[in-house]
């Protein structure tokens, strides 16, 4: 008992110091922008990525540099040898963020690098103040982004949903700068996710581009939460010349309540206290939140921040203590549009996400299948839904690859130190539908492991694929000890040969010990394709058919503790090319692209405003 209880801890401690490398350099998480770099960007282009490499794998040609500090029609005025084949500052344009796959149509399917330009003058004081420190808060780049400023390599970040942020405080210019961004799409069989994915190639800079400025000395992260002690924990970073041994202070006027620390060598300080009796809980039903103050080095950070504690008793999934049944459904990171660009800003997250709370009467949604925008959390966490969030783990993956899971623990701290400030948030999703093999439940291991050290205080869940055996439907993953909280997708009634009323007789062997979810389940439907006699699939009759009868079927499961139905809204996805019914979206939406609501949608929410409080 002794050894094991040293290997443990021993594990603990290993794995807590590697949660700690993989803390971002820089977060930046909560910081308002001088500049929001937003707006008309130019591009060029690369298809064979010649600005990178020549033919033969020589360097690229200094002609095909994209990122080169040069005006090219300057020096084209000029006479002489040199010559160019590309310029930014004549190139077509578009506005960014936004995928460029929606932006223009000779770029619909375009699967490659394209570099980005954006001319700008630094805001008053970005660059000139002394001791003033000047950051590129990029929030999203799908999928590898290479960044120049001014003709110099600055940033290289691997992954299309997690922020990184770079330094620019000697290489800004007061006027003048020449931002440069690649941006190759190309996803392969060691990338997360893999090549082949349910959803659109939504390639570019799809999230915003910020310049902030700080004080030599800056707060650069600082967090609170509850503990199921009833206590305020939490921690300040600084950072600069300034960092160590600073007094700190952490304000919630709400609550009348200051705390004060010391940084330690580090610049970190930490906080610990009893929560105030008067403290009001997060729930989705009253989503309080405190405008919470950092003060520390001589610097001042605020956040919005809810209080509440999640965690599972047995097959019950506890909010502050209370049994909760998540009424949710799958969301992917659409806005409701004809032509969307994977383009979520505040208005079009709050349309999304009202459909979820006020259409649905849902307390819950699944953030599918890899990190949304910031404000997706934001929003939620103001208007009350609790979340799933997840890293795209999904479907092939090279398990064996060391840099692929280097790369996924990578991408879950990116997430999860942006995020862990979002009362909303409960569960941390490490995989989705990865079919069961000793290597891939080593890699999903390692990761629970991850999130576990960097967050200890969410849940951890998977949507794991289910094993059929006649109309017994089981769950026999080894991954099943690493979650708190089991999910699964299925699909009978949809894919496969059960009818609807087979779909009624399903049965479910699942372990009682834990809660279950279920992820996913859906069908296609065409909105406005009524076919109230025939029912076929594909129509909104035969959809709404579905969800009675899975509905039914998921009421007998006595440890389901929620669903999460796929999926909100009809997403493009190059999977699905049915002439008629698809023409590159997967319809399986309770609402169309456009946002109309099919038959189903009216009856899942009919079902969650029965569903006991
Ligand atoms: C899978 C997968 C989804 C996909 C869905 C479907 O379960 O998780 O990403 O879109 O099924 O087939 O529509």
């Amino acid at each position: 008992m002794i050894r094991k209880l040293i290997a443990l801890l021993a594990l603990v401690a290993g794995t807590a110091s590697a949660a700690d490398s993989l803390r971002p350099p820089l977060l930046l998480t909560a910081r308002p922008a001088v500049q929001d770099l937003g707006g008309s960007w130019t591009y060029s282009k690369d298809l064979y990525r010649t600005g990178l490499t020549d033919i033969n794998g020589w360097v690229a040609k200094s002609r095909m540099q994209r990122f080169r500090d040069v005006d090219v029609a300057a020096e084209e005025a000029k006479t002489g040898p040199a010559f160019f084949e590309f310029d930014l500052d004549r190139g077509p344009a578009m506005t960014l963020p936004g995928a460029w796959n929606s932006a223009v149509a000779e770029l619909r399917y375009f699967d490659g690098l394209i570099w980005f330009q954006r001319r700008f003058d630094a805001a008053s004081g970005a660059s000139s103040s002394p001791g003033q420190r000047s950051f590129l808060r990029f929030e999203a780049v799908n999928y590898r982004a290479m960044v120049y400023l001014n003709g110099k390599a600055i940033a290289q970040h691997e992954g299309g949903f997690t922020p990184f942020v770079v330094e620019v405080t000697d290489t800004l210019r007061a006027n003048g700068n020449r931002l440069v961004v690649g941006v190759d799409s190309r996803h392969d069989a060691q990338t997360i996710p893999g090549e082949i994915t349910d959803w659109d190639l939504y390639g570019g800079i799809t999230r915003p581009v910020k310049l902030i400025q700080t004080p030599a000395t800056f707060i650069d992260d600082a967090t609170l939460r509850l503990t199921d002690a009833g206590r305020f924990v939490g921690s300040l970073q600084l950072n600069g010349p300034q960092a160590g041994d600073q007094p700190v202070s952490l304000r919630i006027a709400g609550l009348n309540l200051t705390l004060t620390a010391r940084t330690d060598a580090n610049g970190e300080a930490h906080f610990d206290v009893a929560a105030p009796a008067s403290l009001k809980r997060w729930t989705p039903d009253a989503p309080t939140l405190y405008d919470v103050d950092f003060e520390a080095g001589g610097d001042h950070m605020r956040d919005r921040i809810g209080f509440r504690t999640i965690a599972v008793r047995g097959s019950e999934i506890l909010l502050n203590g209370q049994p909760v049944f998540l009424k949710g459904i799958s969301v992917h990171e659409e806005e409701i549009a004809a032509n969307p660009a994977r383009l979520i800003d505040e208005a079009a997250a709050r349309r999304l996400l009202g459909e979820v709370k006020n259409g649905l009467h849902g307390n819950y949604v699944r953030l599918s299948h890899y990190p949304h925008a910031e404000t997706m959390l934001r929003v939620a966490d103001e208007i009350g839904l609790l979340v799933w969030s997840e890293i795209p783990v999904y479907w092939t993956v090279d398990w064996d690859s060391s840099a692929t899971l280097a790369l996924a623990r990578r991408m879950q701290a990116e997430t999860l130190y942006r995020d862990r400030n979002r009362a909303a948030l409960i569960l941390w999703s490490i995989g989705n539908e990865t079919p069961v093999a000793e290597n891939r439940t080593r890699f999903h291991t390692a990761l629970a492991e991850t999130v576990r050290a960097l967050d200890p205080s969410r849940l951890v869940s998977a949507a794991l694929l289910v094993e059929r055996k006649g109309d017994t439907l089981r769950i026999a993953d080894p991954l099943l000890k690493e979650l708190d909280v089991i999910a699964v997708n299925t699909y009978a009634g949809w894919y496969g040969d059960d009818t609807l009323a087979d779909v009624a007789r399903l049965r479910w062997d699942v372990p009682a010990d834990k809660p279950l979810v279920f992820s996913e389940f859906g069908a296609d439907a065409k909105a406005g394709f009524n076919d109230p006699q025939l029912r076929r699939k594909f129509s909104e009759d035969y959809q709404a058919d579905y969800y009675r009868a899975t509905l039914a079927m998921a009421a007998k499961v006595p440890t389901l503790r929620g669903l999460s139905p796929w999926v909100l809204k009809d997403f493009r996805s190059p999977r699905r090319e049915h002439p008629v019914f698809q023409n590159g979206w997967n319809r399986k939406g309770l609402i169309s692209e456009t946002g109309q609501r099919k038959l189903a949608f009216d009856l899942l929410a009919d079902h969650y405003q029965a569903l006991p409080h």
